[in-house]
């Protein structure tokens, strides 16, 4: 089954997102022979002829060869080409998300860890469209996954491409990256990997509004009213090791254990909360501290603890809010909004 998906989009990529590509993808249709010999010697009396080739080769090239090569590329070598000192930081996209990938490696590209970003694509037309601007820098783990239901929160296309990211990182740590991840409506003030202190297996921040103190404990927190912890799935990091394999197994495990359900408005984070904790006795946890690392449900929230803890912010969550136009305004009326002003920062210029 996942072969065959593969195999189909492999076929016709572009048909996987409306938005890609378009220009490259009907040449003929628009331009009659006749208009285009009028644009050939309009451009050549204007004197812009060879800047405007690159566009007509553009036009008449069905799969430009540059681009397609990267249909092959795995994640064995995306990760050897990326990862710094065996640390890769990876975040999973797809097209819909691209403003907010950009947004958050502007931020990322100020803190100097830009180099070794890994935007795993849920679709061709990320891949495409990230590899062009920054060769190398994403890769497409197949199958993909239906570009239209993948990005509505709550439903089953969002819950299998959430579903996938246990397996992912599994691969990553199996191949000995330590890695990071993180969800792309993040913002980081400051640099995040000082607070990764010690040899643990797994760190995390916890979603809960609840106040803690600046010294608060780094061990998992006690079971809430759920049964189980309220630990983000959006910040990860795991190191190589059993410890954090297991995590990823037990992960994956618990997601098959309890499929989607439309009742539940089900995502991942509940089967990460049960894998911590049937885990914790054998792995290394480590929650990293609240003022650093809040929920955006405190960080929106309560001004006074925002002013309290002013200048210890590292990274920000855009999270306790739902759809793209809430969380773009959300960002914009904080200042955290950096693709307005900043494109030109990002690696990927402007999208
Ligand atoms: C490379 O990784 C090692 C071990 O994780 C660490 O101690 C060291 O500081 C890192 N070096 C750089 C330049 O990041
Ligand atoms: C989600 O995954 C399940 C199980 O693999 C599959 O049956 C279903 O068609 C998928 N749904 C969507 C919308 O991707
Ligand atoms: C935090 O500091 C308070 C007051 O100094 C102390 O009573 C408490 O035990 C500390 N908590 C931890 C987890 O270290
Ligand atoms: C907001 O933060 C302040 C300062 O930390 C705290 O005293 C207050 O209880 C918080 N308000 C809410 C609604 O959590």
């Amino acid at each position: 089954m996942s072969s065959i998906l593969h195999r189909r989009s492999i076929q016709n990529p572009f048909t996987v997102s409306p938005c890609s590509s378009s220009i490259s993808q009907r040449p003929m249709s628009m331009f009659s022979a006749a208009t285009l010999l009028v644009l050939l010697a309009l451009m050549v009396v204007l004197g812009v002829f060879s800047p405007w080739m690159g566009m007509l080769e553009g036009l008449f090239s069905v799969t430009k060869p540059a681009v397609s090569k990267w249909h092959h590329y795995t994640l064995e070598q995306a990760l050897s080409f990326v990862a710094k000192n065996g640390t890769v930081i990876v975040c999973a996209v797809s097209h819909p998300y691209l403003p907010f990938l950009n947004n958050w490696l502007i931020s990322i590209t100020r803190q100097k860890h830009q180099n070794k970003v890994l935007v795993i694509a849920e679709d061709y037309a990320t891949l495409y469209k990230v590899n062009e601007r920054w060769p190398g820098h994403a890769v497409l783990i197949p199958p993909v996954l239906d570009a239209e239901t993948a990005h509505k929160f709550g439903s089953q296309g969002f819950f299998n491409f959430t579903a996938r990211r246990p397996q992912h990182l599994l691969q990553i740590v199996e191949l000995g990256y330590n890695v990071m991840y993180n969800d792309v409506d993040m913002v980081w003030l400051a640099d995040p990997f000082p607070y990764l202190q010690g040899n643990h297996d797994v760190y995390f921040t916890d979603d809960m509004t609840t106040i803690k103190p600046l010294n608060h404990s780094h061990d998992l927190p006690p079971p809430g009213k759920k049964g189980r912890p309220y630990i983000c799935s959006c910040m990860i990091f795991l190191r190589p090791t059993n410890g954090a394999k297991l995590v990823m197994k037990k992960w994956i495990e618990e997601l098959q254990m309890q499929p989607w359900a439309r009742a539940k408005k089900a995502n991942d984070q509940p089967a990460f909360n049960w894998a911590l904790m049937k885990t914790a006795s054998e792995v290394d946890l480590y929650l990293l501290p609240q003022a650093a690392f809040p929920t955006g449900g405190l960080y929106f929230k309560n001004k006074t603890w925002v002013k309290e803890t002013k200048g210890m912010h590292v990274i920000i969550h855009n999270n306790y809010i739902i759809s793209f136009e809430k969380k773009t305004k959300r960002f914009r009326d904080y200042g955290l909004w950096l693709v307005d002003d900043h494109a030109l920062e990002s690696p990927l210029g402007r999208l």
